[in-house]
């Protein structure tokens, strides 16, 4: 399988690097506009590859399209990432130019390819694709509810450990759908676990609490932290994404997808649970949240219309 990966920024050349070490991919391009970077990157790469024993080849170009073509999957990370202080959303106003144009040169040589948008405002940005490209939905995926979820796990996992339980994040089964916003992102404590018995069952509601405000602001945590966006999480998620495709692993995933009538909605593309296969997004799955959560999530609808209204503007 060929996958590319355009743009080499930290969040794009981890989803390299982790493709390259899990070995199921026979070629990785990764893609981008600065003159030599992805070069440098893939070279980097490459020169783990004994140390790590995989044989994927990662290749580096400089806004050679034709290079990638032939992709069977493309991870878009293309854009901007967000400093301290500021919200996924402001980045429209650059980043929606951004993604529609490397959108247009990927499927221009690779017609068939399924698409992970990991540009922010994420969200809006797996909308204007779908709008922009007329493909069919199960090819249009958006990447936030793999992170989010990750981040939610581990911070019920630390929760646990604080109540005295030695818990790790894999102890931990939790679901984030919603947009990947901060305010507006959906952890679904019902539905939460520890080893199969609901968190709830050990944790107050207080803990349970910190840790869903802590997931939610996961993403602005580790931006304040780092002076710019996170890249081995958003990474690793988007490569998990690819996995479950190239794989037919057929898993269930919160996923950005078009919704068109699930979960009581239209015409948006927003985090929710699917299954994840060989041709993408294999189906929307609908399970019953509770009634806080409900509203939680027509909170995060309403969020995600209201950036999607400004797509149009943002592409003047
Ligand atoms: C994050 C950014 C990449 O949540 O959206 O870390």
């Amino acid at each position: 399988m060929k996958v590319t990966v355009v743009g080499s920024g930290n969040v794009g050349a981890t989803v390299a690097n982790v493709l390259a070490t899990k070995g199921f991919a026979s070629e990785v391009v990764l893609i981008d506009i600065k003159e030599g970077l992805s070069e440098g990157k893939a070279m980097d790469i490459m020169q783990t590859s004994h140390m790590l024993n995989f044989d994927t080849t990662v290749i580096g170009v400089t806004n050679d399209y034709a290079a990638t073509a032939g992709s069977q999957v493309v991870v878009v990370t293309s854009g901007i990432p967000r400093k301290p202080g500021m919200t996924r959303e402001q980045l429209i106003g650059t980043n929606a130019k951004i993604v529609k144009s490397v959108v247009d040169q990927i499927l221009a040589h690779s017609p068939e390819a399924i698409l992970i948008i990991v540009s922010n405002p994420m969200d809006a940005m797996t909308y204007l694709t779908l709008k922009d490209t007329k493909l069919p939905r199960n090819r249009i995926i958006g990447q936030g509810g793999m992170l989010d979820s990750s981040r939610f796990r581990y911070y019920l996992a630390e929760a646990l450990k604080e109540a005295g339980y030695p818990a790790t994040p894999t102890d931990i089964d939790g679901m984030v759908v919603g947009g990947h916003a901060d305010k507006t992102m959906v952890p679904l404590v019902s539905l939460a676990t520890y080893r199969g018995i609901p968190v709830t069952q050990f944790l107050s509601e207080e803990a349970i609490q910190k840790a869903v405000e802590a997931t939610k602001v996961g993403g602005a945590t580790c931006t304040k932290l780092l002076g710019t966006s996170a890249w081995y999480a958003p990474g690793a998620a988007a490569a998990a994404l690819v996995e479950a495709i190239a794989l037919d692993a057929k898993k269930l995933i919160p996923c950005c997808v078009y919704l068109d009538g699930e979960y009581g909605e239209k015409d948006l593309c927003i985090g929710v649970p699917v299954i994840l296969g060989k041709n993408g997004i294999e189906k929307i799955v609908e399970v019953e949240f509770s009634e806080a959560e409900k509203a939680k999530f027509a909170e995060s609808v309403a969020a995600a219309r209201e950036v999607n209204s400004k797509i149009g503007d943002a592409l003047k």
